[in-house]
């Protein structure tokens, strides 16, 4: 696909550029360029662009602002020790992108033109990929629907986005131990519906439960299943791993309330290539308590793109609390943690394929 560059005139300047490099936070600071493209029925994918990073003007009907017709990803692209950039598996998130897609009645983009929109997004910004280890820019590619029309039914109109920000640790603690509040009051997903899609109202709905854990006083909010309130899902954005005693390690099945993570998939190929034993199998939250008690459990952590690889000291609820391990970054974890790292960073050699 061919974009049309409409650069903007207004870019950072390289000195305050080099200076928000520094501490970029997560999500506060944009790039100069935003990455868009058109559909509409009949027409198809079309006006695809670069153009300046800046605010959008719609119509109050606009179907996105009523029925949040809308879905999302999340990936990064890392600074490679030669200067050069890669993505990491950009493939992935094409695919996955085109499933929520589907899931949500709208248009699927192909493959190869959302890995495309992403690669010219970090080309014109390559600038803004920050040089610090653990920072990287997270590419943020999202579709809404556009008519302006309060009729319940699928746009016919849409518009596909690209932005990019550089970030540095998702939680304000760094790297260090998170402590999870376990939500007994909400679900983030249930049987049928859209657990496994990445769409906003996935996100919206979690806010209620991942407030009540602030309030606990934890970091992140961990749901349980809707049908049984027994089985750990994943917390507010991020998938969950075990790390039992016998070595072995542990993740819930993607049986469609899920969302089906790309680091959940990576750190699964890593660990069985580093020799240890993954399972995916449901693990009930009373379970985790015994054996974390028992000492047959002595690691958890929880993933994902912003996330990375993040430990889980302690689990926190209204009838569960526990420590896990020490409460600190296990070996397990932060054997797995560097891994994964090194290969996005180019520290280790790619055998997967996964930098692009
Ligand atoms: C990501 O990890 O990239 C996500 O999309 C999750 C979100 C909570 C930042």
């Amino acid at each position: 696909a061919s974009f049309l560059r409409e650069l903007n005139p207004n870019r950072v300047e390289a000195t305050k550029r080099e200076a928000l490099l520094e501490n970029p936070g997560f999500g506060r600071v944009f790039t100069d360029h935003m990455v868009t493209i058109r559909y509409s029925e009949g027409r198809g994918w079309y006006d695809a662009k670069v153009v300046a990073h800046g605010p959008f003007s719609f119509d109050p009907a606009t179907l996105v602002l009523h029925y949040a017709q809308e879905i999302f990803e999340g990936m990064k692209a890392y600074r490679l020790p030669d200067g050069g950039a890669a993505l990491f598996r950009p493939d992935a998130n094409a695919r996955r992108f085109r499933n929520s897609a589907e899931r949500l009645a709208m248009p699927a983009l192909p493959e190869p033109l959302f890995v495309d929109s992403v690669r010219e997004l970090v080309r014109v910004d390559r600038e803004w990929i920050p040089r610090t280890d653990g920072s990287a820019l997270y590419l943020r590619p999202f579709m809404i629907a556009t008519e302006a029309v309060l009729g319940m039914k699928p746009s016919p109109d849409y518009l596909y986005c690209v932005v990019a920000t550089p970030v540095g640790s998702y939680f304000k603690g760094g790297a260090s131990a998170v402590t999870l509040w376990v939500s007994e009051n909400f679900t983030r997903a249930a049987p049928g519906g859209t657990g496994d899609a990445k769409c906003g109202g996935n996100y919206a709905a979690s806010l209620a439960a991942q407030a009540e854990a602030i309030r606990e006083g934890c970091d992140q909010v961990v749901f349980l299943d809707a049908v049984e309130r027994r089985w750990v899902e994943e917390l507010g954005g991020m998938n969950v791993f075990f790390v039992f005693a016998d070595g072995s390690i542990q993740t819930p099945p993607l049986t469609g309330t899920i969302l089906p993570g790309i680091t959940r998939a990576s750190l699964i190929t890593l660990a069985r290539d580093l020799g240890l034993t993954v399972r995916e199998e449901p693990y009930a939250i009373d379970q985790w308590q015994a054996d974390a008690q028992r000492g047959k459990l002595v690691e958890a952590f929880a993933c994902g793109t912003a996330a990375v690889v993040t430990p889980i000291g302690k689990v926190k609820g209204r009838t569960h609390e526990f420590t896990i391990g020490d409460g600190n970054l296990g070996l397990v974890t932060a054997r797995l943690k560097s891994a994964l790292l090194d290969i996005q960073n180019g520290r280790a050699p790619d055998h997967y394929g996964w930098l692009d």
